[in-house]
């Protein structure tokens, strides 16, 4: 009964937001705009063609006006090493909101941290991959994207690391929202600066880097025969070498990887993938 009348509302939205935008623009474009949108907590954020700049104000306003959320956003980028997303604003107001995903809640605000829709697969399948009161160090957890579903349905705890100030906070608030205080060790440091007195089952490595030093220290904090979930961005010319380029990384520390899964997540940008590769380090 519940989702039939959840639906049905969606629809009459849907429905109302297509009619607004076609007074403007091509059903063509109309149908690219829906498509585009994505929405976390009360916030919509959607993606503009650029032919459409100039009607910007209308789209968002017609998403406000539709969907009664709280903001609507433009997609803008995310940069610099904390991943710091850039969006306008096109109606509304507000950059923090609760997103539920999962039976989990995020908090995250806009205009400081990043959320990316398109790893919801990886943060559903991080729920599933870890035994019960495992080890886990999450290198770099943000506010909690792979850390929660961890604790909360692998019952693992996790040394969450996370250097970024404004994403640690929103980590401890996701934390006890999600009532997990006694299964996550939130720690404000750069993940090179962690020293642990124990060697982890499990190390999530969800930062983007081709540097060598960070595979080279969660090397340092693994277990023989624990797992680390490394993901990495790669041009579809070097996708061949992936594989061979992190045998030599872990060779230096003498010693091997068994491969268990890869997958590319999502196209990061024109011809550049993001893909997560977990092995055994024997
Ligand atoms: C890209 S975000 C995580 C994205 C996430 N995996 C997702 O699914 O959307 C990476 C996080 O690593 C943090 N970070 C970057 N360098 C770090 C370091 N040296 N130590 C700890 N955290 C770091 C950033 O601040 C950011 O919150």
């Amino acid at each position: 009964m519940y989702f039939g009348h959840k639906h049905f509302v969606e629809d009459k939205r849907i429905k109302k937001l297509r009619e607004q935008l076609k007074s403007k623009i091509s059903s063509e474009d109309v149908q690219k705009i829906m498509k585009s949108y994505e929405r976390l907590g009360d916030i919509i954020i959607v993606s503009i063609p650029k032919e459409y700049e100039i009607l910007k104000e209308f789209i968002g306003n017609c998403f406000f006006e539709s969907f009664e959320c709280q903001t609507v956003l433009e997609k803008g980028f995310v940069s610099g090493e904390f991943r710091v997303p850039y969006y306008a604003k096109l109606a509304g107001d507000g950059f923090v909101t609760i997103h539920k995903e999962n039976g989990i809640y995020y908090k995250i605000d806009l205009s400081k941290v990043m959320f990316s829709s398109g790893n919801i697969a990886e943060r559903i399948r991080m729920a599933h991959v870890s035994s019960p009161d495992e080890v886990i160090i999450d290198m770099f957890s943000g506010i909690g994207y792979f850390t929660l579903p961890l604790a909360k349905y692998g019952k693992a705890i996790v040394w969450a690391l996370e250097k970024n100030p404004n994403s640690y906070n929103l980590l401890l608030e996701n934390i006890n929202l999600n009532l997990l205080g006694g299964r996550v060790v939130p720690i404000n440091t750069d993940c090179l600066d962690f020293n642990p007195d124990f060697k982890a089952d499990r190390i999530i490595m969800g930062y983007f880097s081709h540097e060598e030093k960070f595979l080279l220290k969660a090397l340092d904090m693994i277990k023989d025969g624990g797992v680390i979930h490394y993901h990495n961005t790669i041009t579809e010319k070097l996708e061949p070498h992936f594989k061979k380029d992190i045998e030599k990384v872990i060779a230096k520390k003498g010693k091997k990887l068994e491969s268990i899964y890869y997958k590319k997540i999502k196209k990061y940008s024109p011809g550049i993938w993001h893909v997560v590769f977990d092995f055994k380090v024997i």
